[in-house]
């Protein structure tokens, strides 16, 4: 299995964010997982059931922001973050599609987990949820049985909204 976890925030006010900063979090959230994914295939291909978890946001859905819904934070200041997790989202549906098509990695289930807004350093351990909680659907997807889904976005209480 592959968790990719590894994300970063840049806290800054859409007018006050540059391209430099957003380009910084890209590199992370989004090559970052590109990267990562693309090493980890012969190993992902080898494997009897391969799992990845790419660690999203909530903030990412489009539906959900679009429609003013308050996910906790400062909502003013996620331009850069929540673009990139959009992105990372995705490469989750363009990555379940593509192993679909391939004989040698048709085996292979991603999905995008979002923990919801958890006490971490991420979030100046301001968040409303504990790690346990916001670990609970990523262990879900990344021990998934082989009738579990792919290609799908997901929280602890199911699916959710791209
Ligand atoms: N906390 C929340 O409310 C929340 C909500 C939705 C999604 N998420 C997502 O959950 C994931 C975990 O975040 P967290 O809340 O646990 O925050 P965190 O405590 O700040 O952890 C982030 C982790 O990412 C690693 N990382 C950052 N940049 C990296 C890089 N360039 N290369 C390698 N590792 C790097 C950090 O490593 P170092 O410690 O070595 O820097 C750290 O282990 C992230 O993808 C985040 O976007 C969090």
């Amino acid at each position: 299995m592959l968790v990719n976890n590894a994300g970063t925030v840049v806290d800054r006010l859409a007018a006050d964010t540059t391209a430099v900063e957003m380009r910084h979090t890209f590199e992370v959230n989004v090559f970052g997982v590109v990267t990562v994914i693309h090493a980890m295939l012969p190993l992902l291909r080898a494997s009897l059931a391969p799992r990845i978890v790419n660690v999203s946001s909530t903030t990412a859905s489009l539906g959900l922001t679009s429609g003013g819904a308050d996910f906790g934070g400062d909502a003013e200041r996620r331009i850069a973050y929540s673009s990139s997790k959009t992105a990372l989202n995705m490469l989750t549906v363009q990555y379940a599609h593509a192993f679909a098509k391939d004989p040698g990695l048709s085996h292979i289930k991603i999905n995008s987990a979002t923990p919801g807004y958890t006490a971490t350093d991420l979030t100046g351990h301001r968040g409303t949820r504990t790690v346990e909680e916001g670990a609970r659907v990523i262990v879900d997807l990344a021990t998934l049985d082989s009738a579990g889904p792919t290609g799908g976005f997901f929280n602890d209480q199911g699916r959710v909204p791209w």
